[in-house]
């Protein structure tokens, strides 16, 4: 079955109340809910009423508390359908559904995790719960009553505010909860178990006290001090930026070890996975450390996105996803460094983003039509939202972006609203017709810019030739020129950027150039000296640019240009070009050369105390395998990528021996772990300086040094990564993977960082490596933490090996794929997108990948997540 946006239609039936009922047991739960069911004006009387499940057993039904007649309705796991209603608009439904919490592995709906009681129901869990009208525009008000025994779950959490709690009979005993917000049934959850606490308290703006609490497995207490002082920093930032507060006496955060995803926002009960709450010096790197500052903001900044305004169908997720991670993006931009912040985003955009909107699975940020929505949860939804929120504000500027968030928020507290609703409340505010704009949510595909610049010293004209054009995607073969913001700068001799008379051709205003047809020609007139024209700074725009390639303009820009963005991309630019010229030099038998004043750029700006350190770090790490290899499109090599850029990495090493070794000696400290961004900047450029010290020195040593002095997991795991890319047949490699598996071997979030480290080891052997690690005891198919750390990072950061030529990386991960496809279809199908590119690579892998795919998909019994991936990357 298929989805279509232009189906929707309100539902017939509304449920403003909804009161649960829970008598856990880990075996078979039995669940009463109470629904006080309205039929909607205009609905006709007779209109039957059909409730979501899946996976359900009926075991009772009553209809204004007396039991169904047998004909009057019809029950299937996935469906139950009631013909014979009351007359009046109004009446209430018993329903009593038995569910197996132990053995549901889907981890969706009501599970047990290490013993803890949990739910997720976003998107369609709740239906796994009880039959129900499950879908996000059915707003009620949640009673919720559980029982459990008290031993095995002193704990008993849901949504809103407690209510009652107390002793029952034979151990056991109940809690009551009471959420006065009307939510969607996404929003439910429920978790009950035995844990441990941190709590604190917060004061909003205007007085109200909130309980904080944040539960973790005993023991593990200390490691949540981090993800409350982020929460805490999170409400203070939404009240002070968005003039957000929160709404409940309580909120609480539930850290759980088997989670589909990275956490789920839950009116009042965040419930984590707990690789995104649990950190310290000793267990966690400052790339985790930053995650969790993300994640628990935004998780929490959804109270006013995605809760309080929630989404009329899961077609506008990017409603509140988009929104959220803007809104994240801001909260991390603001308590860190803005510019490290925005590269970072950008990195991310391009290597998951980008390939997804130039293959088979392309969708626009707001699909038309699906058939299993959890298959988009994906980065164009989330991340291209967000630059699509992004572009709203350079569009808008600042003060008429809040006044449109303003109005959004007034107009529409309590509702659930589409992306219409969200566009015309700017529209509302600032005046400015959005029309075009908007495709950008409704228009699939990566726009391309092309653009040249000339200069007349005489004239003293700049004139910018700029044409957009967006390539076709699944199901859009035509598309229309999109309205697309270009915040761009004049840079002059000295760097400043230099002042202009005019501008004509196009409408340019406070530095940004708005391209709405498909060619603009634009004059900059008073132009005094010759600029570098410097174009899409910050990345004002989710685009491929394609200019025309002057190097020593390049050059200058990444020596000179006043966005530290564009000082970056300059620079990404000249080694993504170098590398695609070295892997086709390698390609032709050749060997790979590079020039220098390219890498005494790269050791300049790495030396330049003026700097930022994390923005050296970055200047630094040369484009990945991936990224190569998606600039290059068709077609491709990965060991001629591989080998290409391993030649560059030593050449930098060699040029850059003597002045690395320094830095990194310099850059040592001796004072205790600060988790903080400049402190993470400083050991992000260490371990940046290791991998060049240590192949510059073509010996472990320095690596093996960090490794056993390291007083930190970023330091240690930075060693231990380099110790195994580069060493791990060799005796100081095999002891660090030993040492630091016999210190880990009871914390299994940073047995994981050992999974991931290992399969991504560049060697012949790395699949049958990654094979014996599945064989591991820490390894389960069952945990998506470890599958995503071990066969994950296999297909995404071990190019060479997972395109290895014999298909056999292909083999490993569609093994996976199959095996983990019957318990658990959410993780498997994600696993799955790994061959998204498959067209793009030379022909005998491509080869490989179609018969395993085309194998795969002929398999009876796949899930509809697994099979709607595999059906439209075969396509
Ligand atoms: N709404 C959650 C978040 O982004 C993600 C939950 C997705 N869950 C799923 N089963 N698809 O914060
Ligand atoms: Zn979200």
């Amino acid at each position: 079955q298929i989805f279509r946006l232009e189906d929707y239609k309100p539902s017939a039936y509304l449920i403003p109340g909804i009161a649960l009922d829970f008598a856990l047991d880990a075996d078979e739960t039995l669940v009463t809910a109470r629904l006080r069911v309205e039929r909607a004006e205009n609905a006709p009387d007779n209109a039957p009423l059909e409730l979501d499940g899946d996976a359900l057993t009926l075991e009772a039904l009553r209809i204004n508390g007396a039991d169904a007649p047998v004909s009057s309705y019809e029950a299937t796991p996935d469906k139950l359908t009631i013909r014979k209603l009351p007359e009046e608009r109004e009446f209430e439904l018993t329903i009593v559904t038995r569910v197996l919490p132990s053995s549901n592995t889907t981890l969706m709906g009501l599970y047990v995790s290490s013993g803890v009681f949990c739910t997720q129901c976003e998107a369609e869990g709740f239906r796994r719960i009880t039959y129900f009208l499950d879908r996000p525009d059915i707003l009620s008000v949640y009673t919720v009553r559980m029982e459990a025994d008290r031993k095995a779950a002193p704990l008993l959490l849901s949504n809103g505010n407690p209510v009652e709690s107390g002793a029952l009979e034979n151990g056991r005993h109940f809690a009551v909860w009471h959420d006065p917000f009307p939510k969607p049934s996404y929003l439910f959850a429920l978790v009950a178990g035995d844990l441990g606490v941190v709590t604190d308290s917060f004061t909003t703006a205007s007085g109200r006290e909130v309980s904080l609490g944040i539960y973790v497995e005993h023991g593990k207490e200390e490691r949540a001090a981090y993800a409350m002082d982020a929460l805490k920093r999170s409400m203070r930032w939404d009240e002070e930026r968005f003039g957000r507060e929160y709404d409940l006496d309580v909120f609480n955060i539930v850290a759980v070890s088997d989670f589909n995803m990275g956490a789920m926002e839950n009116k009042g009960l965040n419930v984590f996975n707990d690789k995104y709450v649990l950190a310290d010096a000793e267990t966690a790197t400052d790339v985790d450390f930053a995650n969790i500052e993300a994640i628990i903001a935004h998780e929490y900044f959804h109270n006013w996105t995605g809760n309080r305004i929630t989404c009329r169908d899961w077609f506008q997720l990017c409603l509140k996803e988009g929104l959220t991670v803007f809104r994240d993006h801001e909260f991390s931009a603001d308590e860190r460094s803005r510019a490290v912040k925005r590269i970072g985003e950008v990195r991310a955009l391009r290597a998951h983003q980008f390939p997804e909107d130039q293959g088979p699975l392309a969708h626009p940020v707001r699909p038309r039509r699906y058939r299993e929505i959890n298959n988009f949860y994906t980065a164009t939804v989330y991340e291209k939202g967000s630059e699509v929120v992004r572009m709203l504000r350079t569009i808008l500027g600042e003060e008429a972006f809040r006044a449109g968030m303003d109005l959004y928020f007034e107009r529409h507290d309590g509702q659930a609203v589409t992306i219409e609703d969200f566009l015309k409340a700017f529209e509302d505010a600032s005046g400015r017709d959005l029309t075009q704009f908007a495709l950008w949510y409704h228009q699939a595909g990566t726009p391309n810019v092309a653009l040249s610049s000339r200069y007349d010293a005489e004239a003293k004209t700049l004139t910018v030739e700029i044409e957009q054009s967006v390539p076709p995607t699944p199901s859009e073969s035509r598309k229309r020129l999109m309205h697309i913001p270009l915040a761009f700068g004049l840079v002059g001799p000295e760097g400043e950027d230099l002042a202009y008379e005019s501008a004509e051709g196009a409408v340019v205003e406070n530095g940004v150039i708005h391209l709405r047809k498909r060619r603009h020609t634009i004059v900059f007139k008073g132009v005094n000296a010759r600029p570098v024209f410097s174009v899409n700074r910050g990345f004002s725009a989710p685009v491929t640019l394609c200019s025309e390639g002057r190097t020593a303009d390049r050059l200058f820009l990444a020596r000179h240009d006043s966005d530290p963005f564009s000082r970056w991309q300059a620079l990404t630019t000249l080694f993504t070009d170098t590398l695609i010229a070295a892997s086709k030099a390698v390609r032709g038998g050749k060997e790979p050369a590079f020039a220098d004043d390219l890498v005494q750029l790269g050791l300049d700006l790495a030396a330049d105390a003026t700097l930022e350190e994390a923005f050296r770090a970055l200047v630094l790490t040369l484009p990945s395998e991936a990224d190569v290899a998606r600039e290059i499109g068709h077609d491709i090599d990965p060991d001629a990528i591989h080998t290409a850029r391993r030649a560059l990495l030593e050449t930098i090493a060699r040029a850059g021996r003597e002045t690395f070794g320094d830095l990194y000696e310099g850059l040592h400290d001796n004072a205790p772990f600060s988790p903080d961004a400049r402190s993470a900047g400083r050991r992000a450029l260490r371990n940046t300086l290791l991998e060049y010290l240590v192949l510059g020195e073509g010996t472990p040593q320095a690596a093996r040094r960090q490794f056993d002095d390291a007083d930190n997991m970023t330091e240690r795991a930075g060693a231990l990564t380099i110790l195994a890319q580069y060493f791990h047949d060799t005796e100081d490699g095999r002891a660090a993977l030993a040492a630091f598996e016999e210190r880990y071997r009871d914390t299994p979030l940073v047995l994981d960082k050992w999974l991931q480290i290992q399969a991504m080891i560049p060697s012949e052997g790395a699949v049958s490596l990654v094979r014996s690690l599945m064989e591991h005891p820490h390894f389960s198919l069952a945990n998506p933490n470890r599958v995503r750390a071990l066969i994950g990072t296999f297909s995404m950061a071990n190019q060479t090996a997972f395109h290895s030529a014999d298909g056999e990386g292909y083999r490993l991960v569609a093994d996976t794929v199959l095996a983990l496809d019957g318990q658990n279809p959410q993780v498997a199908a994600r696993l799955a997108t790994a061959f998204r590119s498959w067209r793009s690579l030379d022909k005998g892998r491509r080869e490989h990948a179609r018969a395993l795919l085309a194998d795969m998909a002929g398999r009876e019994n796949l899930s509809r997540d697994l099979a709607d991936i595999l059906e439209r990357t075969l396509a």
